[in-house]
């Protein structure tokens, strides 16, 4: 079977990370986008999906888009309006949707095109894990015509919404924790990865010269996206959600390990932390996924200013 192109279906919570995540998907010649689903995360769902259906006009991508899940499977949404604005997606002004949504639901979508597609397909996650389990659940026959999982989420050394938990894994914990154990190969692309994939304002400048309606708008969801982080002492935009899809796109820019991870869904303070195992503990901990640890940034960078400028408007 020929590596490229790897057929993908892309759930998330733009966002603006999912944006751009999506800007990759869609250049890319080595993805081919089968299905576009949304999660409830950074903002509510009715939210999110509105913003991938405009993210998707102004890319030209016409995949189907289809509305998942409205709260996590236990608790109440965690939304995060502080760093994506009340819209979730601030910032730029943005086309209203030329396609309708879906009829189906997510786990509806992400049903039929894996059912119909020719090869297993790899689902690009971004957002919080529902959607994705829920779509476990009702479908272990499709188990096997799963590629990979190439998810956004965790981090083994610390997190970034509590000290223990990463947004995408503490918004639903229990949702992780079926993934994590599913059996169905993960590349984790956690924070240890995402908080070293960040853009300088001398990136976005880069990126902004390019010119063109796409060059304006990322720079634009950059310069917004900057704002929290840079208030908190960043060095950069840490671009979370594109590593989960670059990592496929150009594997050799980042550095990948075997690991056993865990999703804590008890506790006081560590609710939704990723536990990783780091190979040589006992057996019982043999990995489980295949975890990001590192990446070229320079050539993330480079990766990014392609795609952008592939667009030609
Ligand atoms: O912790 C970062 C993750 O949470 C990213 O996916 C971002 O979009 C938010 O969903
Ligand atoms: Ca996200």
């Amino acid at each position: 079977m020929e590596p490229f192109p790897i057929p993908v279906v892309c759930d998330c919570d733009p966002g603006h990370d999912d944006a751009i995540m999506l800007l990759l998907a869609k250049a890319s010649p080595r993805l081919r986008v089968l299905a576009v689903t949304t999660s409830c995360g950074n903002q509510t769902i009715e939210k999110t999906t509105w913003n991938a259906r405009r993210i998707c006009t102004l890319l030209g991508l016409e995949a189907p888009i289809a509305m998942g899940a409205a709260k996590p499977l236990c608790g109440q949404p965690i939304t995060a309006p502080n760093i994506h604005g009340q819209s979730g997606l601030d910032g730029p002004r943005l086309p209203e949707p030329r396609l309708p949504l879906s009829a189906l639901t997510a786990v509806e979508l992400t049903a039929k095109v894996i059912s119909e597609c020719s090869e297993p397909v790899t689902i690009i996650s971004t957002g919080p894990l529902t959607n994705t389990a829920c779509f476990l659940l009702a479908h272990p026959e499709l188990k096997p015509r799963i590629r990979q999982i190439s998810l956004m989420g965790g981090g083994l050394a610390h997190g970034n919404w509590t000290p223990a938990a990463e947004f995408n894994i503490l918004v639903d914990p229990e949702a992780a924790d079926i993934v994590f154990r599913s059996g169905v190969p993960i590349l984790m692309s956690g924070l240890d990865v995402t908080l070293k994939a960040l853009i300088t304002e001398a990136d976005i400048a880069r990126i902004r010269a390019i010119g063109g309606e796409i060059s304006r708008v990322t720079a634009e969801w950059l310069d917004y996206f900057y704002v929290f982080h840079k208030g908190i002492g960043y060095a950069g935009a840490p671009l979370h959600d594109p590593c989960a899809a670059a990592v496929l796109i150009r594997p050799e820019l980042f550095d990948i390990r075997p690991m056993h991870v865990e999703i804590e869904t008890g506790g006081e303070f560590c609710r939704g932390a990723t536990v990783g195992a780091l190979p040589g503990v006992e057996d019982e901990y043999a990995p489980n996924v295949r975890c990001v640890m590192g990446l070229d940034r320079e050539g993330f960078v480079d990766l990014l200013c392609e795609a952008v400028a592939s667009y030609g408007y």
